[in-house]
């Protein structure tokens, strides 16, 4: 089948290479004509494991192709896809300009009948906005095109968004005129191996999906860093009360971590967002406000744990940092919990050393050149007359530490660890101190 996708971001770029890859033809709308030509030499603007390979075999196969001609990509396919940013905007809520500046391109433009799919993340409501701006602008032209606009959101993960998309869990339609069902059945097949994985709704449910699925994953980690919180008063290991809890199949182990706060593009933005959208309509979320400001607190655990190390007071001290992006496998940092503890560190007078396996280019760009910044090469050269280490991101392999080249490295020879990658017990034996996230703190030389 042919489609068209507007936005060259995760989810359009991603969805994109995986539709080429199962065969269908696919031409992609960019407005940024430097991420145009990058793409059309085979280069993936974003890091994530597999996209670029298949960017290049599939460009190889004339399957994908990218333009900044939105014309072109209008009258390239009856499927069109909106795949663009939603930020948020000065009210928390979403901004839709650029869903909306697609939707003003196609009736401006659109020759024929077409599908119009929105996979960005969007407020109820947006599915049927979209239809009514199109078929306004249609209107201006005197024209009366059949045109259906369906909402179909994204879930896929950063990290493993190819492998997420090549293998959904389920594929949501919100369509509110469901005639028209048989063509999603044919364009998402190659994805649905076993079993249908399409569940069809009508959009508004499907627009909400997405927010009630982001905000239950987040109350989750906000709920168990709760738990962090007061297990480390209380003299419990969340670690022990993790494996408890998941074991019962109704809780279930994934995303109760304790850690040092969620980040990303989307938990911060859609939990604003779905805050936003219940005010507009009356309603007081207390627990989405919980959950937001739980988050909060924890993103400043870690320079808290650190002030009570040092009576506050680290002004000269160097800090090893590892892991800079909000979780691993990806070069991402927005909202992540490291850039609030750079920003409590050197405000506090402190210097920075950090290393990360693939957001080096991204800090540089965030933070540019500083005197309190040294990037490092190595997780190894990011230690070297580091007073402390601080540990942000999981990346596989921090999780292998040699504690006796830290202990003699580590000027104060101390640990501040906001993702529990080590047994307590093993950090103490090595005579280090060590603090964890919901577990009983370390301290080197007591018994
Ligand atoms: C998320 C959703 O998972 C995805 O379905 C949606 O489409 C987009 O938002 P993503 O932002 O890529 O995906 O990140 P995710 O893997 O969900 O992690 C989000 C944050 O939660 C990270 O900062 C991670 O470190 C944190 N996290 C996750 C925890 O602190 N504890 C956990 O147990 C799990």
């Amino acid at each position: 089948m042919k489609i068209t996708i507007f936005g060259t971001g995760y989810v359009g770029l991603t969805q994109a290479a995986c539709f080429a890859e199962v065969g269908h033809s696919v031409c992609c709308v960019d407005i940024d004509s430097a991420r145009v030509s990058r793409l059309n030499a085979g280069h993936s603007p974003i890091f994530e494991p597999g996209l670029e390979a298949l960017i290049q075999t599939n460009l190889a196969a004339k399957r994908i192709s990218f333009t900044v001609d939105a014309t072109q990509g209008i009258d390239y396919a009856e499927i069109i896809f909106i795949a663009v940013g939603t930020p948020p905007g000065e009210d928390g809520g979403a901004d839709l300009k650029q869903v909306f500046s697609v939707a003003d391109a196609i009736a401006a433009y659109a020759t024929s009948a077409k599908i119009i799919i929105n996979k960005s993340t969007s407020p109820v409501g947006t599915a049927q906005r979209i239809k009514a701006r199109v078929n306004e602008g249609l209107a201006r032209r005197h024209l009366a095109l059949d045109m259906r606009v369906v909402s179909n959101p994204e879930f896929l993960k950063e990290g493993s968004a190819v492998e997420d998309c090549m293998r959904p869990e389920r594929i949501i339609i919100g369509i509110d005129d469901q005639a028209g069902i048989d063509i999603f059945r044919e364009l998402y097949k190659p994805f649905s191996r076993n079993h249908d994985k399409l569940i069809v709704m009508d959009s508004r449910s499907a627009e909400l999906t997405k927010y009630a699925a982001n905000s239950m994953l987040a109350t989750k980690i906000s709920f168990i860093n709760e738990m962090a919180n007061l297990a480390e008063r209380l003299g419990a290991d969340i670690e022990m009360v993790r494996k408890g809890i998941g074991s019962d199949s109704r809780i279930g182990y994934d995303f109760i971590y304790a850690g040092c706060g969620y980040g990303g593009s989307c938990f911060p933005k859609d939990i604003q967002a779905l805050r936003r959208t219940a005010a507009e309509v009356g309603y007081e979320p207390h627990l989405l406000d919980a959950v937001e400001a739980v988050n909060h607190k924890q993103k400043h655990k870690l320079f808290e744990n650190i002030s009570k190390h040092y009576h506050d007071d680290v002004s000269g001290k160097t800090f090893a940092v590892w892991g800079l992006s909000f979780k691993p496998n990806t070069d991402d940092m927005r909202e992540a919990p490291s850039r609030v503890l750079l920003e409590s560190l050197w405000n506090a007078g402190a210097r920075v050393q950090a290393y990360d396996p693939e957001a080096m280019n991204e800090a540089r760009r965030i933070y540019g050149e500083r005197s309190d910044l040294v990037l490092a090469g190595s997780k190894e050269s990011a230690v070297e007359k580091a007073h402390a280490l601080v540990i942000l991101t999981e990346w596989r392999n921090f999780r292998i530490a040699d504690f006796d080249e830290l202990k003699a490295k580590l000027i104060d020879q101390v640990i501040f660890d906001g993702r529990n990658l080590f047994e307590p017990s093993r950090v103490k034996q090595a005579g280090l101190s060590y603090y964890p996230i919901g577990r009983t703190v370390v301290r080197a030389g007591e018994a």
